[in-house]
């Protein structure tokens, strides 16, 4: 079909459109002439049927439950890869050789320090402030430490601002979690790997040595290998967006950490663990399915649905192999919240509502569990998606800047207000 012609009727009109062909998924009808000609907008609040941009990073089949980096299955670089691996695959678009992974992980490695008076911006926070509040201005102030990364006509300054970001985001994240419980920031050590590292960041105290679990080391980098990238989702988008006006890659991260800490997004795995631990027991189950079913009752399945998966969540299915592993690690024989999870889903998964709208269980639903028996509280579930889809974020971002075609982000709207009027004086009001 590729080069072949939709055509659309308006009124007396008839317009050509071109369709364009993908490597694989759904053709797209290429409408960026058709107010020129026709003087009418698409419409599609929240972009249901609309592609923002030409991508070859990720991609999914939401039917199929297929999720692929650079045409890798998720399934793959989750068993066989690490954590900075699929950095390298989804900045680069290839596996690196032994050679370049080993120059990354170094050069990563050496960046995971952050600027020292940094320490003193977190000062400034109440100590009770949300890790993630945290996170969206340290990010964000990250412009006005590395002046010298910060150019993005500059390829060079561009990767230093990349390697930068990816090194520095769990860092920060380790901080924001050591400023809320009120112990000492722990410096990155280089003799150890990027997850291990941020454990040891989040989890040591100047009291003792931390010796890291390798277990959980290997369990947290396979959670942050799925959460990595996901197409154009909110976050990602406003991270284009904020990036096609050209402002810098930190400003752009921050912009997209923000959009990540909405419940609907990025925070459902904070908002699930809560739910799970609101219903308590699994007696409770069939009440809290009722209002999630009650159209009147704005209570959700947290972790249930997704805009584009309309089966299962193939990074759900690993996530829930992990969050075993981690409990048995744990030695965690009975967790209960683990138990209303597992029955919630079974009657979620069998109830015509659910089936109906096509609704499975989405990668926030076992991570919080995960999270928790790794110690992290709750407020810090989006912080370590933040930590891990940073990466993707930057990937878009690079190839948002480095697409010759590319322009500055400016949807219309359909506008139902007040035609134009004229002013009256306060007096005759
Ligand atoms: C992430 O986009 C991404 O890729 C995101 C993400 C990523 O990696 O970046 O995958 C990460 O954000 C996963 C999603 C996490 N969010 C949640 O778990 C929150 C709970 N889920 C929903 O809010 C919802 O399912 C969304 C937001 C995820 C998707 O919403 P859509 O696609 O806009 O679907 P919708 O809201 O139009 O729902 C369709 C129908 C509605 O009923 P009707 O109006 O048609 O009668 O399904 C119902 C909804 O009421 N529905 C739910 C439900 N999700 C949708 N009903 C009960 N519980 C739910 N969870």
């Amino acid at each position: 079909m590729s080069g072949s012609n939709s055509q659309l009727q308006v009124g007396d009109k008839t317009v050509d459109m071109a369709i364009k062909e993908g490597s694989v998924g759904p053709a797209v009808i290429d409408i960026a002439k058709l107010y020129a000609q026709t003087g009418m907008f698409t419409y599609d609040p929240g972009f249901t049927s609309t592609a923002s941009c030409e991508s070859q990073i990720t991609y999914i089949d939401g039917d199929k439950g297929v999720l692929l980096y650079r045409g890798f299955p998720i399934e793959q670089l989750a068993e066989h890869g690490d954590f900075l691996e699929t950095c390298y695959l989804l900045l680069y678009g290839e596996l690196p050789t032994a050679a370049q992974k080993a120059d990354f992980d170094y050069r990563i490695t050496r960046h995971t320090m952050v600027h020292e008076q940094m320490a003193r911006f977190f000062q400034g926070f109440r100590r009770d402030a949300h890790p993630m509040a945290v996170m969206v201005g340290s990010i964000g102030a990250m412009s006005a430490f590395y002046h010298d990364s910060t150019d993005i006509s500059d390829p060079h300054q561009r990767m230093i601002a990349s390697m930068r970001m990816i090194a520095k985001i769990p860092t920060l994240a380790a901080m924001a979690y050591k400023y809320t419980i009120g112990q000492p920031f722990v410096y990155p050590l280089n003799s150890l790997d990027y997850t291990s590292n941020f454990l040891r960041m989040c989890f040591a105290v100047p009291a003792e040595e931390y010796k890291v679990n390798p277990v959980l080391s290997r369990a947290l980098d396979r959670i942050f290998i799925l959460h990595a990238d996901h197409e154009q989702n909110a976050s990602t988008s406003t991270v284009r967006l904020a990036g096609s006006s050209g402002a810098n890659p930190f400003a752009c991260i921050a912009a997209g950490t923000a959009c990540l800490w909405g419940p609907a997004h990025g925070g459902a795995n904070e908002a699930a663990l809560k739910m799970l631990e609101e219903i308590g027991s699994v007696d409770n189950i069939p009440k809290y399915i009722a209002k999630a079913k009650d159209k009147n009752d704005p209570f959700r399945l947290m972790g249930f649905g997704h805009r584009v998966y309309k089966n299962y969540d193939p990074r759900a299915k690993i996530m829930q192999k992990t969050t075993h592993e981690v409990l048995n690690e744990l030695g965690i024989k009975d967790d209960p919240l683990l138990d209303v999870a597992v029955e919630l889903e079974r009657i979620a998964l069998s109830d015509e509502y659910f089936i109906e709208k096509k609704l499975y269980p989405n990668i926030d639903f076992y991570s919080g569990i995960t999270l928790k028996a790794m110690g992290f509280p709750t407020s810090m579930f989006t912080v370590l998606f933040a930590v891990a889809r940073t990466v993707g974020w930057i990937a878009q971002w690079k190839e948002m800047i480095e697409d010759p075609s590319q322009k500055i982000g400016r949807p219309r709207q359909l506008y139902t207000g007040s035609p134009q009027r004229d002013y009256t004086p306060i007096g005759r009001r």
